[in-house]
């Protein structure tokens, strides 16, 4: 199985990838590292620890940053997300907050190094923790296995972003983090809008797994009540994208995926901040910002209806 380092903001998609990860077999959860972006770090902690202990995920659980490298937060959604981010979910305020002592980036240079060649670190918020942890000990893109994150635009089907007209949240909450781990030494997976928009979790699909699949069933229904009032508020859909999800799928099965190569970069400044650039093309350009940078790989297609039927058997 894969030995995944699972860094999250939950997170109402972010719970719904949690439990995938857990369920599925070919995934080994080794540990779950906290940040900010769908809510403040203290509710974002909580919540994955209640959802640790709720499921016996026993899995250890690191803090991590509570903003973005250099620049003020964006705060967070409570539209999508709710008040304590996992929609009409409250985790108790007195769930125990049992973490490792230290911060999440030190936790995954240390267990990076421990386990030589076979981490996958599995990034779905702002990528905040993974760019500290590249800055605290450059020599970890020697010893991870993959790193996959959920983030990003690349515009395939016309589409740029979801919080902003060129950008997608978690890129958008840390444009630079995000542009220090795309343009590092290591290899990248990107699972972008161009295929978490081609997957959905429908109404009908959301209730189905409520009366099949136990107790998990039950909570992902739970969580999604808020996140579907959003969608139908707001796109007129009765369901709602697979964006976190995604990134777990194609852990356990990156055969699901079609993806293209090429450097990555993130835009920092501007009106197009958090927009996220592959050079995929050899035109050659005499001034570029991208041919220094090793390749990375960013999703394109999905066999979306597999997909979904190995979450839903998963759960
Ligand atoms: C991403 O942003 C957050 O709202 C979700 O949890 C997901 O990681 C989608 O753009
Ligand atoms: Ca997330």
């Amino acid at each position: 199985a894969e030995k995944i380092i699972f860094d999250t903001d939950p997170g109402i998609d972010d719970a719904m990838a949690l439990l995938f990860a857990h369920a599925h077999p070919n995934i080994k959860l080794h540990a779950i590292t906290t940040v900010y972006g769908n809510g403040v770090i203290s509710d974002c902690t909580r919540n994955a620890c209640f959802i640790n202990a709720k499921f016996a995920i026993g899995a250890v659980v690191a803090e991590g940053a509570s903003g973005p490298l250099q620049r003020p937060a964006n705060g967070p959604t409570i539209c999508v997300h709710g008040q304590h981010a996992l929609g009409d979910v409250q985790a108790p305020l007195d769930t125990p907050i049992e973490i490792d002592s230290r911060p999440a980036y030190q936790y995954i240079c240390d267990e990076v190094k421990a386990n030589s060649g076979e981490i996958t670190l599995v990034a779905i918020g702002p990528l905040t923790n993974i760019a500290l942890a590249l800055q605290h000990d450059p020599d970890i893109v020697n010893h991870v296995k993959q790193v996959v994150i959920m983030g990003g635009a690349f515009g395939s089907d016309g589409n740029f972003g979801n919080v902003a007209p060129f950008a997608e949240a978690n890129i958008h909450d840390d444009p630079d983090a995000a542009d220090q781990v795309f343009t590092a030494d290591w290899p990248v997976t990107i699972i972008g809008l161009d295929v978490t928009h081609k997957a959905f979790f429908s109404g009908d699909y959301l209730e189905q797994l409520r009366h099949s699949a136990g107790e998990a069933g039950e909570f992902i229904w739970q969580v999604s009540r808020h996140y579907l009032k959003f969608y139908s508020e707001r796109f007129g859909k009765d369901g709602c994208h697979v964006h976190d999800p995604s990134a777990v799928a194609f852990v356990a099965d990156p055969t699901l995926f079609g993806t293209r190569s090429g450097p990555v970069r993130v835009v920092n400044s501007g009106p197009m901040i958090g927009m996220t650039v592959q050079k995929t093309d050899s035109l050659p350009y005499y001034d570029d910002e991208f041919s220094h940078f090793r390749s990375q790989e960013v999703a394109i297609t999905v066999d979306d209806q597999r997909l979904l039927a190995i979450y839903r058997d998963s759960i």
